[in-house]
């Protein structure tokens, strides 16, 4: 990572705990995470919607330096959606961070690329920061088309951007295959599509925007991997699922630079 952009670990709950289980959770790791932490990295939680209230009540309870994530939303703020979650229900809710596009979201509920747009334009209408999902699957991969299928879904998703809206907001590079399966991109292999990530930014927003655009990846990061995937020059966080989910190996996540492996 560059040291001119703050570097920020987000742990992605998914369909998991309830809430007090989350309560439970974000206690354990609010005691396991020192100041010096949340110094050196911005650290988020997205729990499920039905948990945010009460993450929320205990976040400023105790006046906790987590910041609260959700993990989707709609692209409008009200009316006949049965089901969808508002943007601006989860603003009201002190909510930072709204993961949009993930490509679970993509793949079993048929978010296209447009849709994806649409929300991070909500988002950023409401005043949060959209953590913007890309990433390729196996057979894409294999027919060596990573490059093309990521740089396609970063010029829609920031067609309607101005500068400062891109600056503002987080990229998530997430290879299909290497979620909750245990294999993941090699360092190496995800800087040279981090790298090429922050390119189209630059081509299609600004030098600038693409210069301040923070860029996490995302697939079976654990404890063990998550300082080499950090001292890579373009990666500037991690987008964790599995691992977030408990609490001492999510605090070891956002102490890379503490932990030698
Ligand atoms: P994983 O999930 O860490 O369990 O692979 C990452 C994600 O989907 O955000």
């Amino acid at each position: 990572m560059s040291g001119e952009r703050t570097p920020i670990v987000s742990g992605n709950w998914k369909m998991n705990n309830n809430h007090f289980e989350a309560i439970q959770c974000v206690q354990k790791l609010a005691y396991l995470l020192q100041k010096e932490d949340f110094e050196a990295v911005e650290v988020t939680v997205h729990p499920p919607f039905t948990d945010l209230r009460s993450i929320q009540t205990l976040i400023d309870a105790d006046q906790l330096r987590l910041k609260l994530g959700a993990q989707n939303c709609h692209a409008e703020e009200k009316g006949a959606f049965t089901g969808e979650v508002s943007p601006a229900f989860l603003a009201k809710l002190g909510v930072q961070y709204v993961i949009v596009g993930h490509s679970e979201r993509r793949e079993l509920f048929g978010e296209t690329d447009e849709f994806v747009a649409r929300k991070i334009v909500a988002v950023q209408r409401l005043g949060m920061n959209p953590i913007v999902c890309v990433g390729e699957t196996l057979a894409e991969r294999e027919a060596g088309v990573t490059l093309d299928k990521v740089r396609g879904q970063v010029q829609v998703a920031l067609a309607k951007r101005t500068s400062e809206q891109v600056k503002s907001l987080v990229i998530a590079y997430e290879p299909i295959w290497a979620i909750g399966t245990g294999k993941n991109a090699t360092a190496s292999d995800a800087q040279e599509v981090v790298a090429a990530i922050r390119e189209e930014v630059a081509s299609v927003v600004s030098r600038p925007a693409a210069q301040a655009v923070r860029i996490q990846y995302g697939g079976s990061v654990k404890a063990g991997t998550a300082a080499e995937f950090m001292r890579q020059p373009d990666i500037d966080g991690l987008l964790v699922g599995g691992a977030s989910l408990d609490p001492t190996e999510f605090a070891r996540i956002v102490q890379y630079r503490r932990h030698a492996y």
